[in-house]
């Protein structure tokens, strides 16, 4: 119901406000973190450019002690823990809590205030509450279904202008997506070439995207585009902890997710190619930023959304994640 969706994200926040003076203290190594030793980045499965740090572990420990104590019913998911126990994660119906307690900790190791904490909640599966805070820019975002999502308590999306423009093409857009840490030749290579791609001019076949923002988390990035400042993020990688909580915050937007799996192959008929819809396990994301309908046009800027994401899955190379 509403009001239970009100209290888990009353949770969710009060939460993520308790573990952001520790996400500071990590950030600019004081107090507590000032150790060196007790900071120090450790890689994951000795790749360097995917790694962990104390903050990590302590918020994660943190938030859970607390979800355990006021929902023993409840089922956890994190990263920190998902990592530790190599077991990886069961997937229920159950009320489950997905958290990453840092997004972005290679930017977090690095200063680069693009980095936060996300709690999100799934029940039968499908993504409820989502909060992510991102305590070094000060902006904390929050959201639960058919309740709107805000940051610090303004409505999204922030653009409101009637004369909001209704980009067309990829050539109007503004496409935030990450290099990601799998740093394999061959992950690099389809990556960048889908970059390549994306960017070159439409009269050498690419689709001449007006910009390409990496800022190092999907939790920066499922923001910003509900927040109106990309059209599009676009992702193969990312694992349900980086986007559970972004995806509520940009649907309850006005935006639109879409999962990897509508990835079509050339032998689909063309009117057949419609993005499927987000499956949060899948480790693949297309999220498109409200675009609002023309004038007299009713339901023109969903349409809009879909083009946008189908121009721009006939362009990038699906990589595959599945186990
Ligand atoms: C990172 C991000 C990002 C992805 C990186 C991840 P983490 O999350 O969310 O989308 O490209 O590969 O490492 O691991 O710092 O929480």
């Amino acid at each position: 119901s509403a009001d239970e969706l009100k209290e888990y994200l009353a949770t969710a926040i009060e939460l993520a406000k308790e573990v952001g003076p520790a996400f500071k203290d990590g950030f600019w190594r004081k107090g507590r973190f000032s150790n060196t030793s007790d900071f120090a980045a450790e890689d994951k499965l000795g790749n360097e450019a995917d790694c962990v740090t104390a903050v990590d572990r302590y918020i994660e420990k943190t938030i859970f002690a607390r979800l355990r104590q006021i929902y023993p019913d409840h089922k956890l998911v994190g990263e920190e823990s998902t990592a530790e126990s190599g077991n990886g994660y069961v997937i229920t119906d159950d009320p489950t809590w997905i958290v990453d307690p840092v997004d972005g900790t290679n930017n977090f190791v690095h200063h680069f205030p693009y980095t936060g904490i996300s709690i999100g909640l799934a029940i039968g599966k499908e993504p409820v509450v989502g909060v992510i805070y991102l305590p070094i820019l000060d902006e904390l975002y929050t959201a639960a279904r058919g309740l709107g999502a805000f940051v610090n308590d303004q409505k999204l999306p922030l653009i409101q202008s009637p004369a909001l423009t209704s980009p067309t093409s990829l050539s109007q857009c503004a496409l935030v997506s990450e290099h990601g840490s799998d740093r394999s030749l061959k992950t690099m290579q389809s990556r960048l070439g889908s970059f390549t791609r994306l960017l070159t001019d439409k009269q050498y076949g690419g689709g001449c995207l007006q910009n390409l923002r990496i800022t190092g988390g999907a939790c920066p990035d499922l923001t910003l585009v509900a927040k109106g400042s990309a059209e599009l993020y676009w992702e193969c990688g990312p694992h349900v902890w980086d986007f559970a909580a972004g995806v509520v915050i940009l649907l309850e937007s006005g935006g639109a997710v879409f999962d990897g799996a509508g990835w079509w192959g050339t032998d689909i008929p063309e009117d057949e190619r419609v993005p499927k819809p987000l499956n949060i396990w899948n480790r693949k994301i297309v999220a498109v930023r409200y675009i609002p309908d023309l004038p007299g046009n009713p339901g023109s800027g969903r349409e809009l959304q879909r083009q946008l994401v189908k121009e721009l899955l006939e362009i990038v190379e699906d990589i595959d994640y599945t186990p």
